[in-house]
C-alpha cells in the first residue's frame, strides 16, 4: 500500500506555516513557526493530513458553549479555558456530516473527524489536558504543567489510555525540565530521576508510560546528565517530547491504513465491527488506533456499523467511544459486554477490533478487561480478531503475556456505578483493569509498519527494523539534535529502563 505522508495541521489562511510541503521542509528557518504552530494544534483539529483516516473525514461542526468552542478551536478567542475551574460546559457536540473536503463555516478547512485529548496552551509551558472523567456530560480541561500534574493526571484518570498517557507524561517530564533549568545540577537530576520513577509508577500495564520516559531520559543521560547545561536538557527533553507526539501522528494514522486494508468488506451490507474499551484519539492523542480504522473505513465511504462494548466497570466504551463515534458521524450501537457471544453467533460481527496496553514479544496482549473473553468467543465463531497497536505498545524485553503486571483497580469501581452502589453493603469485588489475550487468539496485529501474522516473534523483530529505517529515514522535523542522535529506540530484547 502507499506511503502516505503527512503534514502538519494548518490554521486556516495562515501563510506563516502553510503546510510544508513534506515534514522534512519544515527543517530550517522556519522550524519554530512550524513546530510550535504543529504543536500548539496537534491536539486541536487534527484533520488536515493526507492520510486516509483524516483525508475524506466527517465534518465536526460544533455549535454549543463556549467552552466546547475553545477546546475545538483554540484558536479562535473565543473563549479563555484555564485549566478545570473555568469549564463547566453543557457541551454539546452536534456532527454535522459533510462532504469530504468540505469548507467550514469560516471558509477554511472544517475542523472534522475525532478529536485528540490534549494541546499546548497559549505559552508553551501549559498542556491543556481534556478531563476524561467528566465526559461524555462535560467537556473540561485541566493544566498540566509538570511531571507532577502529569502523574497525577495519569493516575486519576483524566487521561488514560496507553499511547496517550504515555505523550502527557514525556510532555509532563519536559516541562519539569523547563522548571529545573536553573537548579542546581544535581538537585535537577534528583527532580528529573524523581519525575520519571512517579510518572512511570502512575500506572503499571501500559508500556507506552515507561517507554516514553524512558526516552526522555536516555536523551538526558546522552547529552551528560548532571554535567549538561539546564537550558541545553530543558530544551532537548522538549524536542523529544514533541518527536514522540510527532511520531504518534504519523503512526497512527500509517496503522488506520494498514488496518483498512486489512478488512474484508461485505459485498451487500453494512460491514460489522465489534470494539472493546475505548481506541479513539482521546487514548491515543492521534487519530486512534482500533477506532482509527474505523473512521478509516468510515472515511473511505464504506457503510458499516460499530457495536460498542460499554467495558465495565469503568465504561470507557459507553463513555468515550460512543462520544468520539458520534462526532464522528459513525452509526454505531452501545450493547453490555456480555452481549458479544450473542451477536457473534448470530453472525452480526464480522470483524473485532482491539487496541493494546502491552504486546509480549510472542504477540500475548494485554488490554482491557474482558478483550480475552471477546477472542475466545470470536475463535469459536470464527470471527477475526484484531489487535490495534503502534510498536510503543510492545515490550521486547517480556517474553509472553504471563509476566505483564496487570492493575487491579478499586473494587468500589465495581460496586457503585455514578456514586451509587449496585451491591449489597460489604460485597466483596475484585476489579482487575485488564487480562492477557494469549498470541494464538490473534489473527494479526495491525501496527505503523504493517498488519503482522504469527509467529508474532520474528514478525515484530522485523517490524522494528522497519521503524528504525523509516525512523532514520524521517527523523521528526523538529528536532535538532545533532544527525545521527538516534539512540532512543528500543531493540528487541532490550529492556526498559536499561537507558535511564
Ligand atoms: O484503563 P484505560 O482506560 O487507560 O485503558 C486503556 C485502554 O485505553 C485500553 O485498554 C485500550 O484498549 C488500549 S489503549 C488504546
Amino acid at each position: 500500500m502507499p506511503d502516505l505522508p503527512i503534514v502538519p495541521p494548518t490554521e486556516p489562511g495562515d501563510a506563516a506555516i502553510d503546510r510544508p510541503a513534506s515534514p522534512a521542509a519544515a527543517v530550517g528557518a522556519d522550524v519554530d513557526v512550524a513546530r510550535r504552530q504543529f504543536f500548539r494544534r496537534f491536539a486541536g483539529d487534527m484533520v488536515n493530513t493526507a492520510a486516509t483516516v483524516v483525508g475524506a473525514a466527517q465534518a465536526l461542526r460544533e455549535t454549543s458553549t463556549l467552552a466546547a468552542q475553545a477546546i475545538l478551536h483554540p484558536a479562535s478567542g473565543a473563549a479563555t479555558l484555564a485549566g478545570s475551574a473555568a469549564a463547566r460546559a453543557d457541551a454539546e457536540l452536534m456532527v454535522a456530516p459533510t462532504a469530504p473536503g468540505a469548507e467550514g463555516p469560516d471558509g477554511g478547512h472544517a475542523p472534522a473527524g475525532f478529536r485528540t485529548p490534549f494541546r499546548y496552551g497559549e505559552a508553551d509551558d501549559v498542556l491543556l489536558v481534556i478531563d476524561q472523567r467528566r465526559l461524555p456530560g462535560e467537556l473540561v480541561e485541566v493544566e498540566v504543567r509538570s511531571a507532577r500534574d502529569a502523574s497525577a493526571a495519569i493516575r486519576d484518570m483524566v487521561i488514560r489510555g496507553a499511547p496517550a498517557i504515555g505523550q502527557v507524561a514525556a510532555v509532563g517530564l519536559a516541562l519539569t525540565a523547563h522548571q529545573a533549568r536553573q537548579l542546581d545540577p544535581y538537585a535537577r537530576r534528583a527532580t528529573l530521576r524523581g519525575s520519571a520513577a512517579a510518572l512511570i509508577a502512575a500506572r503499571p500495564t501500559a508500556v507506552n508510560l515507561r517507554w516514553a520516559v524512558d526516552r526522555l531520559m536516555a536523551r538526558y543521560a546522552a547529552i551528560g546528565g548532571a554535567e549538561a547545561d539546564g537550558l541545553a536538557i530543558a530544551q532537548v527533553l522538549r524536542e523529544e517530547a514533541d518527536a514522540i507526539v510527532w511520531e504518534a501522528t504519523v503512526d497512527h494514522g500509517r496503522l488506520a491504513d494498514f488496518g483498512l486494508v486489512e478488512l474484508e468488506r461485505p459485498e451487500s451490507r453494512p460491514m460489522q465491527l465489534l470494539t472493546h474499551c475505548n481506541t479513539g484519539p482521546l487514548a491515543c492523542g492521534q487519530f486512534g488506533t482500533a477506532l482509527g480504522v474505523v473512521q478509516a473505513a468510515h472515511n473511505a465511504g464504506w457503510p458499516l456499523h460499530v457495536w460498542v462494548d460499554e467495558t465495565r466497570p469503568y465504561l470507557q466504551g459507553a463513555r468515550l467511544t460512543a462520544w468520539e463515534l458520534k462526532q464522528a458521524g459513525v452509526p454505531h450501537t452501545l450493547v453490555a459486554d456480555v452481549a458479544a457471544g450473542f451477536l457473534m453467533s448470530r453472525g452480526e460481527v464480522d470483524a473485532v477490533l482491539v487496541g493494546a496496553d502491552r504486546i509480549a514479544a510472542n504477540g500475548d496482549t494485554a488490554n482491557k478487561v474482558g478483550t480475552y473473553t471477546l477472542a475466545v468467543l470470536a475463535a469459536r465463531h470464527a470471527v477475526p480478531f484484531y489487535v490495534v497497536a503502534p510498536l510503543s505498545s510492545v515490550d521486547p524485553a517480556m517474553a509472553d503475556g504471563a509476566a505483564i503486571p496487570i492493575e487491579e483497580r478499586p473494587a468500589d469501581e465495581v460496586l457503585f456505578v455514578q456514586g451509587r452502589p449496585i451491591a449489597p453493603p460489604d460485597t466483596a469485588a475484585r476489579n482487575p483493569a485488564f487480562d492477557v489475550t494469549p498470541a494464538a487468539l490473534i489473527s494479526a496485529i495491525v501496527t505503523e509498519e504493517g498488519a503482522l501474522r504469527a509467529p508474532f516473534g520474528s514478525a515484530l523483530e522485523s517490524a522494528f527494523e522497519r521503524r528504525r529505517a523509516r525512523r532514520a529515514a524521517e527523523p521528526s522535523p523538529f528536532r535538532r539534535a545533532p544527525a545521527g542522535d538516534q539512540g532512543t529506540e528500543l531493540r528487541p530484547g532490550q529492556a526498559h529502563g536499561a537507558r535511564a
